[in-house]
């Protein structure tokens, strides 16, 4: 993947805009809220079922924020993302047994929340990069399933 300058400069200001303990936590929830069938995984978080108790629930901010984390690397790699994460990707595939269609609808929430939070600074030219950026994540993560 070839990133330009002008392209490298949004990710970095998308990222240095927000913060990880808020969008994390919202993201993560949105996707257990909009489709609880990926709250299959999160059989040890404890209580799910209802979109009130997704957001109060403190294991699901916990680990939006432990997702985040992953993608800060990311964003400070954006040269070897498929290195940085093939460990990752095989953790989802053999142990976790994640289906990999789930990572974009993770990042389809992400980038919802972002978009909400950003306003009219999320314009048309920051958001295509922005969505390259997690198109390259979604790969990277998807990798080493096949
Ligand atoms: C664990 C990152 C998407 C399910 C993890 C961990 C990281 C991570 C860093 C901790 C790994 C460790 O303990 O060594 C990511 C990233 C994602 C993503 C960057 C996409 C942008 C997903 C999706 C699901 C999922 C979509 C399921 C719908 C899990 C589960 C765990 C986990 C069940 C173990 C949680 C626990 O019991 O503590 N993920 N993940 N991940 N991930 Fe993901």
């Amino acid at each position: 993947v070839e990133w330009s300058a002008a392209e490298r400069k949004i990710v970095a200001d998308v990222w240095g805009k927000m913060s990880i303990d808020e969008i994390g936590p919202q993201a993560l929830a949105r996707l257990l809220i909009v489709y609880p069938w990926t709250q299959r995984y999160f059989g040890s978080f404890g209580n799910l079922s209802s979109a009130g108790s997704v957001l109060g629930n403190p294991k699901v901010s916990e680990h939006g924020k432990t997702v985040l984390g992953a993608l800060e690397k990311a964003v400070k790699n954006l040269d070897d993302i498929k290195g940085l994460y093939s460990k990752l990707s095989k953790l989802h595939c053999d142990k976790l047994n994640v289906d990999p269609d789930n990572f974009r609808l993770l990042a389809d929430c992400l980038s919802i929340v972002i978009a909400t939070k950003f306003g009219s600074a999320f314009n048309p030219e920051v958001q295509a990069t922005w969505q390259k950026f997690l198109c390259v994540v979604v790969a990277a993560l998807s990798s080493r399933y096949f």
